[in-house]
């Protein structure tokens, strides 16, 4: 049991010395963990961070380019179901003035995220990328358009797409069926991340921190199906609920446990790029800084035009959703300053990270 505080400290150790835990283990950690053993942990996290990316943090443009979504995921504002969100979609030309814009304001990777947009179809996506990759050589392209077929990840990849991000949501089956309509899987889910990964992406996976019926032993498979694939990156952020969904009433995941659970990731994963989101500073004024504190070392500030932001509300009261990008860029700046850490331009990918290893 892990009542006292001398068992919460032997499994950070040992996770710290085995980057890994049994799954009985994490579920002990999980129940037993509080605030007294928060610093020890977050101490470990920040020195497996700073062993592989020292003080800086990365900076990635987020580009929001579609609110349209063909999916009904219970717990996005988003959903195609939610007859009061507002649609939009950034046309090729706007989405190349968001990378103008970000590359004159030192962002080296860009992030085309949108809900599952089937006018989106691979020929506008490849022209997309292409288009990125010729004029912005030393960037990265980052994508997060949800479940697609193998062949349609090969021609994006082939276009010049460099990584993929696809939360996986929790890898409990049940779980997973709770949280999403019949017509979603949880093996296809997890297909796609092998296959973006057979491909040569660097992938992220994910989930939300207290989601409704989310149990330690959820998060638990969570964690050991992040060790099997071995994502480069991994992207955790508190549940937070939309008031046009059934979860409206629900409680938000707190500040605590997704600090725990990204310091717990640093350790499994110390190469990993972990950001601090934004749900995260949505649910707390120094949310980003603390995330960063406890082993995170990315940031996703958002480069959309200021006119749609208020548009893609995955959640209610998500910050930054008015201010202009250079002015979001300034403010990370000084909070990352204030902490001891810098934002210099980099593509950032992740250490160890062999694209030529990772196609064989
Ligand atoms: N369509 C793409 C996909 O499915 O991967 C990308 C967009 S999707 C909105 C991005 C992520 O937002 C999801 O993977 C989910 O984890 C997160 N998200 C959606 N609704 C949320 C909520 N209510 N609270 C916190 N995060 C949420
Ligand atoms: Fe598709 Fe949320 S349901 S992006």
């Amino acid at each position: 049991m892990i009542g006292d505080g001398g068992a919460a400290k032997f499994l950070i150790d040992k996770l710290e010395a085995e980057q890994m835990l049994k799954k009985e283990e994490f579920i002990e950690l999980l129940d037993g963990f509080d605030g007294a053993f928060d610093e020890y942990l977050a101490q470990k996290a920040r020195a497996a961070k700073q062993e592989h990316y020292g003080a800086n943090v990365y900076l990635r443009g987020l580009i929001e380019f579609t609110s349209w979504c063909k999916n009904d995921c219970l717990y996005c504002g988003i959903r195609a179901g939610n007859k009061n969100a507002q649609r939009y979609r950034l046309s090729h030309e706007e989405i190349l003035k968001c990378c103008r814009q970000g590359h004159a304001l030192g962002f080296r990777t860009f992030v085309l995220q949108g809900g599952e947009d089937p006018f989106f179809n691979d020929d506008l996506m490849c022209a997309i990328v292409r288009s990125i990759r010729l004029e912005f050589e030393d960037c990265a392209i980052t994508l997060s358009l949800g479940e697609r077929s193998r062949q349609s990840y090969q021609r994006l990849f082939d276009a010049g797409a460099d990584r993929y991000l696809l939360r996986h949501e929790t890898a409990n089956f049940k779980h997973y069926g709770a949280l999403h309509p019949k017509t979603m899987s949880l093996e296809k889910r997890m297909r796609c991340l092998w296959e973006l990964k057979e491909i040569g992406y660097q992938v992220g996976c994910g989930f939300m921190v207290e989601s409704p019926g989310q149990t330690s032993e959820c998060i638990a498979e969570d964690l050991m199906f992040i060790k099997r694939l071995e994502p480069q990156m991994v992207g955790i952020g508190p549940f937070i609920p939309h008031k046009d969904t059934a979860f409206a009433k629900c409680r938000a995941g707190t500040l605590e446990k997704t600090l725990m659970l990204i310091s717990v990731l640093r350790l499994m994963l110390p190469k990993a790029l972990l950001p601090a989101t934004t749900a995260l500073g949505s649910i707390s004024p120094l949310g980003r800084e603390l995330g960063i504190l406890h082993g995170a070392n990315v940031l996703m500030p958002n480069l959309s035009p200021v006119g749609v932001r208020k548009k893609y509300m995955l959640y209610d009261n998500k910050i930054c959703t008015g201010e202009e990008a250079a002015e979001c860029r300034r403010c990370l700046q000084s909070r990352m300053e204030k902490i001891g850490c810098s934002t210099e331009p980099a593509r950032g990918d992740a250490v160890g990270f062999d694209r030529l290893k990772a196609l064989v």
